[in-house]
């Protein structure tokens, strides 16, 4: 039995399966701290408690003696700090954080070609720029810094000891010079980041350690077992579908969202903020447009309004479409395709007679209106995919997928299982580190389910104007 466990921003999920079928699921939950307005921080004791609790869920369902290997997933992009005796240093900076805004100009400035190098033009939400900020802003933090990890790479140091990361991870870092999947020095130096501080770098399926008798001993896992190095949420929900083979697609709809086409070679194109970013397998690399608000403001609606998220679905198929106002769903800014942390969301056209069953079609349709954008923003290179396939929380919802649907003009695929994307694909690299699967078996799609074919509806298209000319007025409102 493999092990997946992926440390999302709302909960950590760990998953167990043969490497085909799932045999266990369990989720812990997890809150977000912002203490400053545009700040987004977890304490990695947090992730580690939630990464015991989820796998001691797991443990009253089947007995994790029977585990023979782990793969990680998790949240990209986040900073977590240690000290030379391996000690956390503060809270880690995560992937929605605003913070250091100016420190991108100044990276941009002081290496023009760093979308080129990076994959990606610098955003705040890299962690970088957030590199900087620490040494502008907390010095005596930053004096100390011995070494820098990604999150799931922090539960893998809790797990095995080790200071390791995979390509796909660290491509998120803006430090990766993406072409030749290894550590950029000109960018760290750039960035007030001491190549020294980095971790090693290992393919997704690489065997980086194994569970030390400490880690077993307050998680129940067998002492000794490997754990692979895994990947970025983005790459692991990859690898659950098959997307390591070049031309296959998907979108992820959880508390980011993404459209994520994978490729055989490195095109950079960071006009559009449309990330190229190494993957986690050999010889790959990929193309994403990362949301930063995904599915996210559905939960926000839904705790607004003191409801649960199936209820902002379930009201938002009883709208009256014709009498629908627009959402700017930018809750934390937006990074594909604007790549604008000041931007903020409103509802727009709103009538005395707009009701909450409206409010929540408006953000459900601007979920999709997300979608629209990053699919336009891929320009022809996304027209000849048969399909995108869909994962993560919000594909739970067929109403929401149907939108999807009309909003993007392309046909979307459901696989059974697709909430577990990222964990399960890590679990898949488990098994692919200790030769239960290939390489090449990583390529096989799981089947889809459910079909939602685009069908044109000329209300949504009209307010898909809308909501694009609502971003150009409002963006000189939010600097
Ligand atoms: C990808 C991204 C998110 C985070 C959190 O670029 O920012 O997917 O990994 O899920």
């Amino acid at each position: 039995m493999f092990l997946g466990i992926d440390i999302g921003t709302s909960a950590v999920k760990v998953i167990c399966t043969d490497g085909t079928a799932i045999h266990a699921t369990a989720t812990a939950d997890l809150t977000v701290q912002s203490p400053h307005q545009g700040w987004s921080e977890q304490t990695t004791d947090a992730w580690w408690m939630a990464t015991r609790a989820a796998l001691a869920e797991i443990a009253e369902t089947m007995p994790l003696s029977g585990v023979t290997g782990i793969g990680l997933s998790g949240q990209m992009h986040g900073a977590v700090l240690l000290d030379s005796a391996r000690e956390v240093l503060r809270p880690a900076i995560l992937w929605n954080d605003s913070r250091s805004t100016e420190d991108c100009a100044r990276l941009q400035a002081a290496l023009p070609e760093i979308g080129t190098i990076a994959g990606v033009l610098p955003l705040p939400g890299f962690t970088a720029p957030k590199l900087m900020w620490v040494s502008r802003e907390e010095p005596d933090v930053h004096a100390r810094i011995a070494h820098i990890l990604l999150p799931k790479d922090y539960i893998g140091l809790r797990l095995h000891g080790e200071l390791a990361t995979d390509r796909s991870d660290a491509a998120g870092t803006l430090w990766l010079d993406q072409a030749t999947r290894d550590w950029s020095h000109v960018v760290a130096e750039a960035s007030d980041t001491d190549p020294g501080w980095l971790p090693r770098l290992a393919d997704g399926h690489e065997v980086v350690g194994q569970v030390t008798a400490a880690a077993a001993a307050e998680t129940g896992l067998p002492a000794g077992i490997p754990v692979v190095a895994g990947g970025g949420d983005a790459a692991t929900g990859a690898v659950s579908l098959g997307a390591t083979e070049p031309g296959r697609g998907f979108i992820s709809l959880g508390t980011s969202g993404q459209l994520f086409v994978a490729g055989d070679a490195y095109h950079p194109n960071p006009a559009k903020y449309v990330h190229a970013f190494a993957h986690t397998v050999p010889g790959r690399w990929y193309q994403m447009a990362a949301m930063l608000n995904g599915a996210r403001p559905i939960a926000w609606l839904a705790g607004q309004l003191g409801i649960s998220a199936g209820d902002v679905v379930a009201l938002a198929e009883s709208a009256d479409p014709a009498r629908v106002p627009t959402f700017l769903p930018y809750l934390t800014g937006e990074r594909s395709p604007h790549g604008d942390p000041h931007i903020r969301a409103g509802f727009f056209g709103l009538e005395d007679s707009t009701d909450r069953a409206a409010l929540c079609r408006a953000v459900l349709e601007a979920v999709a209106f997300t979608f629209a954008d990053a699919v336009e923003s891929f320009g022809d290179t996304i027209a000849d995919l048969p399909h995108l396939a869909a994962i993560g929380g919000g594909s739970k919802s067929p109403f929401l997928l149907q939108l999807i649907a009309n909003a993007t003009g392309q046909r979307i695929g459901r696989t059974a299982g697709s909430d577990a994307g990222p964990a399960m694909g890590a679990a898949r690299l488990a098994a692919c580190g200790l030769g239960a699967l290939s390489l090449s078996d990583l390529g096989q799609q799981p089947d889809v389910a459910d079909w939602f074919e685009p069908a044109p509806v000329h209300d949504l298209s009209d307010r898909l104007q809308t909501y694009r000319a609502l971003y150009i007025a409002l963006k000189p409102l939010s600097q």
